[in-house]
C-alpha cells in the first residue's frame, strides 16, 4: 500500500487520530468511494464503521454482496473537523492516494456528491446522475464510474436508500461471482 499512515500533506493531519486506510479486498474489481472518515472511523482507522457504515452493511447484507468482496475507501483519508466536507485543497492533496486505490478497478462506485464531483471533475445533482454509468480516464486506464447516494443519506431518506440498493444490485449483475 502506497498510503502514508504518517501523512502530513494537508492540514487535516493536525486534527486526526488515525489515517483511515481502505478496507476489504484490495484486488476486487469493485471499489466503493465515500467522502471522508467520521468520528468512529478516525478512532478505529477503518472506513464506514459508524452509523452510515451500519446502513451500508445492512444494504449489502440484504442484497447478498459480502462487504469483504469489495474495496471500500474515501476521497480523503483523514477526518475533517466537525465532519465538514473536505476542502478542494485537501481533496487534491489526498488525490494520489485515491488514484492508487482505483488502479486496476473495473467499476468505481461513488457514494455521495463529494466522491462523484472529485472523480467526475464537475458539479452534479445526485438525483440526475445516480445509477448511470460514466467512464473516467485515470492515466492510461478507462474505468466505469457509477454515482450513487451516500449511506448517510440512506439513513434519512427512502429514495436514497432504494437508490443505493439499486446500485448494489447493479454491481451484482455485472459481477455475479461476488455474490455471498
Ligand atoms: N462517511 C464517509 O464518507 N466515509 C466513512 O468512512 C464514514 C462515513
Amino acid at each position: 500500500m502506497f498510503l502514508d499512515l504518517n501523512c502530513d500533506l494537508c492540514p487535516l493531519c493536525r486534527g486526526r487520530t488515525r489515517v483511515v486506510a481502505p478496507s476489504g479486498d484490495y484486488s476486487s474489481p469493485v471499489v466503493l468511494v465515500g467522502e471522508a472518515p467520521g468520528e468512529r472511523e478516525d478512532l478505529s482507522g477503518a472506513p464506514f464503521v459508524g452509523r452510515a457504515g451500519k446502513m451500508l452493511d445492512r444494504l449489502l447484507e440484504e442484497e447478498g454482496l459480502p462487504r469483504g468482496s469489495v474495496m471500500i475507501t474515501n476521497v480523503v483519508k483523514c477526518r475533517p473537523p466537525r465532519n465538514r466536507r473536505p476542502k478542494e485543497d485537501e481533496v487534491q492533496a489526498c488525490r494520489p492516494y485515491l488514484e492508487d486505490d482505483l488502479k486496476g478497478k473495473m467499476i468505481i462506485v461513488c457514494l455521495g456528491k463529494t466522491a462523484c464531483e472529485a472523480l467526475l471533475g464537475y458539479k452534479v445533482t445526485l438525483k440526475e446522475v445516480a445509477n448511470q454509468t460514466f467512464t473516467i480516464a485515470l492515466g492510461r486506464e478507462r474505468i466505469d464510474l457509477v454515482p450513487t447516494y451516500h449511506p448517510s443519506a440512506a439513513l434519512r431518506n427512502l429514495e436514497a436508500r432504494e437508490g443505493l440498493r439499486a446500485t448494489i444490485r447493479l454491481i451484482l449483475e455485472r459481477f455475479p461471482d461476488l455474490q455471498g
